[in-house]
């Protein structure tokens, strides 16, 4: 949550932030600001609201001169969305300029203190402490690397920090604790970075900063300092993956976009760890004894990553017989759940930052149990500290809503089944062959869900169903989980009130919302099932809702005899069906946003990495 660049270099610094910003934007949008030294003094633009209103007002940077600066977009925790809320923040006596991804959690404490010895404060923020009490040694020492010290060693909570101090031009200070941050090596100018796509246009090397490090740097040099603050050598990564990758390329969002990239990206997470027909984890230590003593297995994430682990407790179960609790972060970290040696938890989190996932992954570990992390976010705090982990290499994902971070994850569960399975001699080879069969052609049938006909057939549902106020989602077994995360889509990115249900508890409660006009979504792809699922159909039907049926091709003319409005999928292996089974979901939420005219990519009130609990 919020993004952080800064540019130090011989170039004008705005169009450069301004540039960044645009890539970060994701992390938060209640606001945007930038802060460059120009003609010697700290020149502030910030602005309510959307990038571009800062972008119009700055007339994209060309209005601020100056070869450095900070500049900062915003998911408001202190404080509204607002002006003068917006980062950067200046100090008092307008000698330092802060700008904050994190929260501290003493900002109070602090501001009082600061507050007696004579600072005063405009804004609610806690960040606007920090610029104080950066200034405040600073006006005690006339050091700024030494003032800057002083001032983290008093800051509870977490922070990525990018800083300037006036009285030193050409010299800028960047400092990390438990929000991300990278610093980027240019020619002749350097860069930080809250994520990589900020400043991929410039350099692809960069450090990935651990927890505690300072970085002073100037556009020629650059020293790092650990949570010790002695020196340390930081060996930079040459990213591999192209600008593109987080650009829009010609989709009308990044949302369609990422949803058209699942089968590369389904494919890049599978065919590499299948060698001669089997699955290789070289990622992971799992071994065949520690396995066998297994007792329980945890999957702990939120959002959407917790609905595939709700997919993976029907999966692993099946395959594996070990028993699998998939439990929300912000419910584990406090539950004092039943851990120790012999339990794997799974954590699953795309940006790898998520803050109570990664409480919940500190909890696990001090309670011995393994852990195993499936990220997509390289070198995030997540990957770094788990076990073991299992990139799911799904390139950048820039939309709020996730989809093929999604189907990234579930591809990684399937492999984990698979090696589980076979090490423990839960599976039968015929089976394992069967299944590994059809994951190698999971791709290509996902590429099925995504032809132009299907997406005409969606786009037709949703502009039959685009205004009703409730939705339901109703399926069984790994449809339930299924459900779970089409809801959450439709929600999300089209403010549309939407629960989903296990098909069978309908009778036991919800049933009762069910009016004339309530749209039911009805996934019913488990053969053994099928039947089950229809009878609750019929229910819900007898009392006048509208019907969209998700299935496969096989059952397409039986649930035709029930529901007139029906997306099929191709089939597949029942374990990896869930992967083919999200795609229309995907695709009906996000022609549901649009005809809503909802900001598809940056719905309200979210933000791309939850880092706050
Ligand atoms: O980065 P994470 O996977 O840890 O994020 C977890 C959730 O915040 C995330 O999946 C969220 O629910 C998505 N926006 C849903 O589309």
């Amino acid at each position: 949550m919020c993004g952080i660049v800064g540019y130090l270099g011989s170039r004008q610094a705005s169009p450069i932030l301004l540039d960044g910003l645009s890539k970060l934007e994701y992390r938060g949008y209640d606001s945007a600001g930038v802060c460059v030294m120009s003609d010697g003094v700290l020149k502030v633009a910030k602005a309510k609201g959307r990038l571009a209103n800062l972008f119009g007002m700055i007339d994209g940077g060309k209005a601020i001169t100056g070869t450095y600066g900070i500049g900062h977009t915003r998911w408001a925790t202190h404080g509204a969305p607002s002006d003068i809320n917006s980062h950067p923040h200046i100090a008092d006596a307008g000698r330092i300029a802060v700008v904050h991804n994190g929260i501290i959690e003493n900002y109070i404490k602090l501001k009082e203190e600061l507050i007696l010895k004579g600072k005063h404060f405009h804004s609610e923020t806690d960040t606007e402490v920090v610029a104080n009490l950066i200034e405040y040694y600073y006006d005690r020492f006339q050091d700024f690397p030494r003032a800057v010290r002083r001032a983290v060693a008093q800051l509870e909570g977490s922070y990525a920090l990018g800083i300037l101090c006036q009285d030193l031009p050409g010299t800028m200070i960047a400092v990390k604790k438990e929000s991300p941050l990278i610093f980027g090596f240019g020619e002749g100018e350097n860069f930080i970075a809250s994520d990589v796509p900020a400043i991929l246009k410039y350099t692809r090397k960069v450090v990935y900063l651990n927890d505690g490090d300072t970085v002073i740097f100037t556009k020629d040099s650059v020293r790092f300092y650990d949570a010790f603050n002695d020196p340390v050598e930081r060996v930079p990564e040459m990213i591999d993956w192209d600008i593109s990758a987080a650009e829009k390329c010609g989709y009308d969002h990044f949302m369609i976009k990422e949803i058209h990239e699942q089968p590369k990206a389904v494919k890049g997470t599978i065919s590499p760890r299948i060698r001669d027909g089997r699955v290789v984890l070289d990622d992971v230590n799992l071994t065949r004894e520690y396995l066998e003593n297994l007792k329980k297995i945890y999957i702990v994430a939120c959002g959407s990553s917790y609905y595939v682990g709700c997919l993976g407790k029907y999966i692993l179960e099946k395959a594996c017989r070990i028993p699998v609790e998939p439990i929300l972060a912000s419910e584990f970290r406090y539950a004092e759940p039943v851990m120790g040696k012999d339990t794997l938890v799974l954590i699953i989190s795309q940006s790898g930052e998520t803050a109570d996932t990664k409480a919940a992954l500190e909890e696990a570990k001090r309670h011995g149990a393994r852990t195993l992390a499936i990220v997509n976010v390289v070198g995030s705090a997540i990957a770094k500290e788990a076990d073991d982990v299992i990139y799911t290499w799904a390139g950048p994902e820039i939309a709020v809503a996730t989809t093929k971070a999604f189907s990234t994850q579930l591809s990684v569960i399937y492999l984990i089944t698979l090696h589980i399975a076979e090490m423990i001699g839960t599976i039968k080879e015929e089976e394992y062959q069967a299944i590994i069969c059809e994951l190698l052609k999971l791709d290509q049938k996902i590429s099925l869900c995504l032809t132009p006909e299907i997406t005409a057939k969606i786009r037709y549902y949703a502009e039959q169903y685009f205004k009703v106020h409730d939705a339901f989602f109703i399926g069984r077994n790994v449809d339930c989980g299924i459900c779970m995360e089409g809801s959450l889509k439709l929600k999300e990115i089209a403010y549309i009130h939407s629960e989903a249900y296990a098909a069978g508890e309908l009778k036991h409660g919800p049933i009762s919302l069910i009016e004339e006009g309530t749209l039911v979504v009805a996934v019913a792809t488990v053969d053994s099932l099928f039947e089950k699922t229809m009878s609750n159909v019929k229910e819900v039907r007898a009392r006048g809702a509208e019907v969209l049926g998700i299935t496969t091709e096989n059952f397409e003319t039986e649930i035709k005899k029930t529901i007139p409005s029906v997306v099929s999928v191709p089939k597949t292996h029942p374990m990896l069906q869930p992967s083919l089974t999200i795609v229309p979901l995907q695709l009906f939420a996000y022609h549901v946003s649009l005809l809503r005219d909802c900001d598809v990519d940056k719905p309200r009130n979210l933000a791309k990495s939850v880092t706050v609990e």
